[in-house]
């Protein structure tokens, strides 16, 4: 999800920083400047253009030095073999020379063979629950019998932009704002009424998708007549399991067992488990809130550790259990990892809450070598922790159901990132250390409920909005993205958050102690700090042998393909704040290339790039295009794309795209 609450002038403008940066005067040295050797890197290797000169910006690193290491890297041995798209933005997507994007599925497309067709100016709450929902984050693949061409793709839908899915709804208006007393006037979008139509509408649009895809001649198709089929949205009945479940602090009046909730909410990025489950993490699950706990109420404290009630989404206005108001443990039944078994269309979905209750941006799994399973998980916001998760039995590989419920039982942990390049993997167990009684954790579901004080009471390292953490098996490496954390002043920065104003984000890297994944001490180090490399103090560490399409900002979500090399996507990158969209980028982690990245594909203006999710043969890129068309002052009837249908009789749609190379073979192998 893009932080569309993020305040504007936290964004660094490029532009605008390059002109600031033109009055500053010269430095009076003869020294070659970085601008200068970059100018040089880029001319030579053709990439400069007008608007995207670079800057002289003097530098005390030595420009021989920084010389011979680019004519190195450039010989280098990248891991990855494809033409580089260039960067840039317009109203389509781009993919490397050579490979088809194909879209698989929109917004609104049938799901059942008897799904409705999509009208987009008929929506019911009824036919959008036999669609694709909206906003595509998480895709995930499960090979069915054993085949490479035929498997249940699983989709997260995380949000809703109801100013782009309702025709006649958001309008563009003046308005006339005060300010430190100027008056001046401003543009914005201006939403309609929330009537129960379109907050159900909203709703079944919410959740996740299960269908069957089949590759046929080389290219996916979705395959309605499926049993497996199915819409999971926020009226489907779950279950909570493990340590917190049936507590006092997840009953309501719908639920006295606490055991029983309805639905999921802005589910993220997710996982697939070595057992053929779907994880689906919810995320900013208290957006979806409003309302006032009653005086003096138990879960005061712990709601403002995590936001809630925000009131992004104010479906309370019709469905009390989102007005903390009347159903004050609502929020407390909401950011889980929740376990889907997609084998059987009619299985409950289980809340997971051994993995602990935060904003869970995923739940990326392996197999760890002593057969337990570990599971990683980023708690994406300002200030917050990196955790994981290890299942206290072992995986089962001859019988499916002995793990159903292995995640019911472990341990999580929190990292604490030391200086001297360690990082703890800290126990969240009841009774150790400060999580007693005497701090308010009577028991281990208190601990669960509130991971988020038991990480604050434990030390652990406050990162930037950690977003997908992903494991890499062949490496026994794990990579952390940390998307970028303006509101970190100097003075706080600490080794594995080492910028202030990190407008960018950056990749930590853990290197997991013999390759035990459950080893609770390991180490780290920065693989990547994003950002523009031609603006020295961005301080971005890109491998001199990236091209100018090749760095990125706000690094999101990441997969590791057959071949155990680094894919990285991203959200936030946009014309005003990099030049360029978001996309997918090929990052090398090894050798002499490490740090090196290449643009493989890039999304239409305004949309976020998730998933991304390799098939098992390394042939299929699946990529999510998320919130397309949202850009500047964006309504139904003005998206800044029609994407992907160009039609002026069909909105912008978020869609899942397939991306395999014309003639076939692995992706980004020559
Ligand atoms: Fe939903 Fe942290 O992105
Ligand atoms: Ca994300
Ligand atoms: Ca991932």
């Amino acid at each position: 999800m893009n932080n569309q609450f993020e305040p504007d002038e936290d964004i660094i403008n490029l532009t605008e920083q390059r002109e600031a940066e033109e009055d500053v005067g010269r430095n009076p040295t003869g020294n070659p400047t970085m601008g200068d050797v970059i100018n040089r890197r880029f001319s030579r290797r053709g990439f400069l253009g007008g608007s995207l000169a670079v800057t002289a910006i003097a530098t005390t690193v030595s420009p021989l030095a920084l010389m011979i290491a680019d004519e190195a890297r450039a010989e280098g041995t990248s891991a990855f073999s494809f033409t580089e798209v260039e960067a840039g933005v317009d109203e389509t997507h781009h993919v490397a020379e050579g490979y088809d994007a194909d879209v698989l599925l929109r917004w609104g497309d049938k799901i059942f063979a008897d799904s409705p067709e999509f009208d987009p100016t008929n929506q019911t709450p009824e036919s959008q629950l036999r669609q694709f929902g909206y906003n595509n984050d998480y895709v995930g693949f499960i090979p069915l019998d054993g085949a490479d061409d035929h498997g249940l793709l699983v989709v997260n839908h995380e949000y809703t932009n109801a100013e782009l899915m309702f025709p006649n709804w958001a309008t563009i208006v003046t308005e006339t704002v005060e300010k430190d007393g100027v008056s001046k006037t401003v543009e914005k979008v201006k939403n309609g009424a929330l009537t129960r139509d379109i907050v159900d509408i909203e709703m079944a649009a919410h959740g996740g998708t299960v269908i069957e895809i089949r590759k046929q001649d080389g290219k996916w198709a979705p395959v309605l007549d499926s049993s497996m089929n199915r819409r999971l949205h926020v009226g489907t009945e779950m279950m909570l399991t493990g340590p917190a479940a049936g507590h006092d602090r997840l009953k309501t009046n719908a639920d006295p067992t606490g055991t029983k909730v309805l639905g999921t909410l802005n589910n993220c990025a997710g996982g697939v488990t070595p057992w053929g489950t779907w994880l689906m993490a919810e995320e900013n699950f208290h957006g979806y809130f409003i309302g006032e706990l009653p005086e003096g109420h138990r879960e005061a404290e712990s709601y403002k550790r995590y936001g809630a009630p925000a009131g992004w989404y104010n479906w309370g206005q019709h469905h009390d259990r989102f007005d903390v108001a009347k159903e004050p443990n609502e929020p407390n039944r909401f950011g889980w990892v929740v376990e889907v078994d997609p084998m059987d269309p009619n299985s409950v979905p289980k809340k997971r809450t051994a993995l602990g209750r935060m904003k869970h941006e995923g739940a990326e799994s392996v197999l760890n070598k002593d057969g337990r399973v570990v599971f990683y998980s980023g708690d994406d916001e300002r200030f917050d922790y990196v955790y994981k998760f290890v299942t206290a039995a072992t995986y089962n590989p001859d019988d499916r159901s002995a793990n159903m419920d292995l995640l019911d039982d472990g341990t999580l942990y929190v990292a604490r990132f030391n200086e001297d390049g360690t990082v703890d993997w800290m126990p969240l167990v009841h009774g150790e250390g400060p999580l007693t009684e005497t701090n308010g954790f009577a028991s281990q579901a208190d601990v669960v409920i509130e991971a988020r004080r038991a990480g604050d009471l434990l030390g652990a390292t406050k990162m930037d909005r950690p977003e997908d953490v992903q494991p890499n098996p062949k490496t026994g490496k794990v990579y952390c993205m940390l998307t970028n954390n303006t509101r970190r002043k100097e003075g706080d920065e600490n080794p594995a958050n080492p910028r202030a104003g990190n407008a960018f984000g950056h990749i930590v890297e853990i290197t997991e102690t013999d390759g035990d994944f459950a080893s609770t001490r390991s180490t780290w180090e920065i693989l990547l700090k994003c950002g523009d490399p031609s603006v020295a103090e961005v301080g971005a560490s890109f491998s001199s042998a990236t091209s100018i399409n090749g760095w990125f900002g706000m690094p999101d979500n990441c997969a590791i393909d057959t071949e155990g090399r680094l894919w990285v996507s991203t959200d936030g990158n946009s014309g005003k704040k990099t030049g360029r969209t978001d996309g997918l980028w090929a990052v090398d982690t090894e050798g002499d290339a490490r740090a090196t990245s290449k643009l493989f594909f890039r999304v239409p203006v305004g949309a976020e790039m998730c998933g991304p999710l390799f098939d098992p043969t390394g042939e299929t890129v699946f990529l999510a295009v998320q919130h397309p068309g949202d850009e500047g002052l964006a309504t139904y009837e003005q998206p800044a794309t029609r994407w992907p249908d160009f039609r002026d009789d069909m909105p912008v749609r978020p869609a899942v795209v397939a991306v395999t190379k014309q003639g076939g073979g692995k992706i980004g192998i020559a």
